[in-house]
């Protein structure tokens, strides 16, 4: 079958520099799929960071993107997880894709969602809108996680209850994973809310934290700096206004080159 990327666009094929090739490809909504790829042999990454990934434009130039790796660093293949943008000048056409397709990669992982740029704590919030689950997908199945906290609370807040469904399959998956499938049913807590089809639980995690409904649903303290760590991956607006929550409760910026107690980064967006 032609696919639309090959009648308006220079394929990618096995010979373009960095190609991979795509292995399969799930649609989760008519706005939301993921789709995993061939790992290069010598492509090494932490847990949670991100790579340029795309196709080539009409002059055959390189048309890149910025995409979380949702795999751990030890899994054979690479998964993303991508918004549909209708008119998206990548992901109108990367949608297409289809087993057997090649795609470009860029070799050279990079972000801040990463253990590393936390201090040690004893809880850890994930806070995710949107495709911003992504590199939590890589951090949740990675054993170092589970050995640095007691406790992982993955939150997910999406408009409609369809869009939670990486997420619940994730969490389905990593508590059964062979690795740590044990360890996490203990550890890790999910927590999804919707804002815009009525559902469990409803609200912007934002909000849901400064009210404290959070903390009551989970039974669990209010944030605090001396046993809390944060990790941030959403739309560039929630991440302000997480940042600005997790400062003002007295919580400082990590990074690679200077550990803190959150850090941030924007999940893709078109
Ligand atoms: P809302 O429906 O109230 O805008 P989007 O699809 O626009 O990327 O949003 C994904 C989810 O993130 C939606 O549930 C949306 O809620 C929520 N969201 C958007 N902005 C913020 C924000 N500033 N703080 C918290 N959640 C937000």
């Amino acid at each position: 079958m032609t696919s639309k990327l090959e009648i308006e666009f220079p394929p990618v094929d096995a010979l373009t520099s960095d190609a991979v090739e795509v292995l399969d490809v799930t649609h989760w909504t008519d706005k939301l799929f993921s789709f995993s790829v061939v790992r290069p042999a010598s492509f090494r990454f932490r847990s949670g960071e991100f790579v340029m990934i795309g196709l080539l434009n009409e002059a055959g130039k390189p048309l890149l993107r910025a995409y979380s790796i949702a795999s751990p660093f030890w899994e054979d293949t690479l998964l993303f997880y991508s918004i549909k943008v209708q008119d998206g000048p990548l992901t109108s056409r990367l949608q297409f894709m289809e087993k057997g397709d090649y795609i470009i990669m860029r070799t050279k992982p990079v972000g801040t969602l990463v253990l590393d740029a936390l201090i040690p704590g004893e809880r850890l919030y994930l806070v995710s809108t949107g495709t911003g689950i992504a590199p939590f997908a890589s951090l949740l199945r990675d054993p170092e996680i589970y050995e640095q906290f007691d406790q992982i609370i993955l939150t997910h807040t999406c408009r409609e209850i369809g869009e939670l469904g990486f997420s619940a399959d994730l969490v389905t998956r990593t508590k059964t994973d062979p690795l740590v499938g044990e360890i996490a049913s203990h550890k890790l807590i999910y927590y999804p809310t919707t804002t815009r089809e009525p559902s469990n639980r409803m609200g912007r995690v934002t909000n849901l934290m400064e009210s404290g409904a959070l903390f009551e649903d989970l039974g669990m303290p209010n944030l605090s700096v001396q046993t809390d760590r944060v990790m941030i991956c959403g739309s560039v607006e929630m991440n302000m206004d997480m940042k600005k929550l997790c400062l003002d409760a007295g919580f400082s910026e990590g990074s690679n080159s200077q550990p803190g107690d959150f850090v941030l980064e924007k999940a893709f967006v078109g």
